[in-house]
């Protein structure tokens, strides 16, 4: 069914703004999007997200900026012509109708005849696994299960872009998981362009094909999973990335001269980082004096917070339990740190 939807094969955004009075939200996003594509908005809270997808949708207007879809320009159109799936964090669906007739409702307004929207909120249900439910109502559901309603809603109108907004949420850490396998398995069924909105930067990663991370309402880096994983740009990036030490190099140690020396750009007061996984017990490169403060059972390793001598608080990881108290050496291998200058 739904790969018969009007297919996009490009959506573009030239520098789109929206300013709230004298709050710039949204500051200049250009991206170029093709057609299926899984494009994640990443950032942390007030970065600037909902209101990209809200300007996307149609439901505030530009300030600055444009947005075309193949070629057509789009932000001139209201909501509705736009035609774009939506799905929310809270489901907003209707308390007073069935599920089939909440994944219905879109279809009917549009004049589609009714075995044909029989035939397709059906397909629709399938595709989220909710078809013997289909005449339960929202209240008797669980917040997966609904947010699977919603779902279902956007994907049976055969949007060109299903616009998504911290769907998931809602739900408890188990639930969430298993939902952002069903949408990941989704998009891989349908081909449905796709714009999803987190602060979760484990969800952006596992989901999308490419990551475009913001701050205060700009553009910090645009990639893939891969390259903000592993390459992230900036220190604010490579921080939400996960690399959760940041050790100042004006810091009363130094690390092994490959890592700080061999790169010519870096000058001054630079700062090195990285991941706590790569900071560990027993590695002997770039090794630091720290003692143990808090120990953490991970399964098959321990998480440590430690602190140098000079006072700096590290993020660490063993293979052995250790104590509070315990003086140790953590190290870090070279091809694991990244070195930021001034
Ligand atoms: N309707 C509004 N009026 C005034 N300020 C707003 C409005 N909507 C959002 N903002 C501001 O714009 C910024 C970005 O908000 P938002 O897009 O909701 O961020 P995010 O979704 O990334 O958490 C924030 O500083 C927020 O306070
Ligand atoms: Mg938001």
């Amino acid at each position: 069914m739904p790969r018969s939807s009007p297919s996009l094969a490009k959506l573009e955004l030239t520098g789109v703004s929206r300013d709230f009075g004298s709050v710039t939200a949204l500051d200049g996003l250009s991206l170029t999007i093709t057609g299926g594509e899984f494009i994640a908005l990443l950032g942390p809270s007030g970065c600037g997200k909902s209101t990209a997808l809200n300007c996307l949708a149609g439901l505030l207007p530009l300030t600055a900026g444009q947005i075309t879809l193949d070629g057509k320009r789009v932000d001139t159109q209201p909501a509705e012509k736009r035609g774009f799936g939506m799905v929310f964090q809270n489901y907003a669906l209707f308390p007073h109708l069935s599920v089939e007739r909440n994944v219905a409702f879109g279809l009917k307004m549009r004049g589609v005849g009714k075995s044909e929207i029989r035939d397709r909120v059906q397909e629709a249900l399938q595709l989220v696994h909710l078809e013997h439910l289909a005449r339960s109502h929202p209240g008797q559901l669980s917040g997966g299960q609904q947010q699977r309603v919603a779902i279902a809603r956007a994907i049976v109108l055969r949007p060109p872009l299903i616009l998504m907004d911290e769907p998931l949420s809602n739900l408890d850490a188990k639930l969430r998981l298993e939902m952002r396998t069903e949408i990941k398995r989704l998009h891989q069924e349908l081909g449905l362009t796709t714009i999803y909105v987190t602060h979760d930067q484990e969800e952006a990663l596992s989901l999308a094909d490419r990551l475009v991370l913001m701050k205060d309402g700009k553009v910090q880096q645009i990639g893939t999973p891969e390259e903000l994983y592993a390459k992230p740009v900036t220190p604010f990036v490579a921080d939400f990335m996960g690399f959760r030490n940041q050790i100042p190099g004006t810091d009363s140690f130094t690390f092994a001269d490959a890592t700080w020396t061999s790169d010519s750009t870096v000058t001054g007061a630079s700062i090195a980082m990285c991941r706590p996984e790569d900071l560990r017990v027993g590695v002997p490169q770039n090794a630091i004096e720290v003692t143990v403060e808090v120990v953490e059972y991970h399964g098959r390793q321990f998480l440590l917070e430690v602190r140098t001598e000079s006072g700096l608080a590290l993020h660490a990881v063993s293979p052995e339990a250790l104590a509070p108290g315990d003086k140790v050496k953590v190290g870090v291998a070279p091809d694991r740190l990244l070195v930021f200058g001034s």
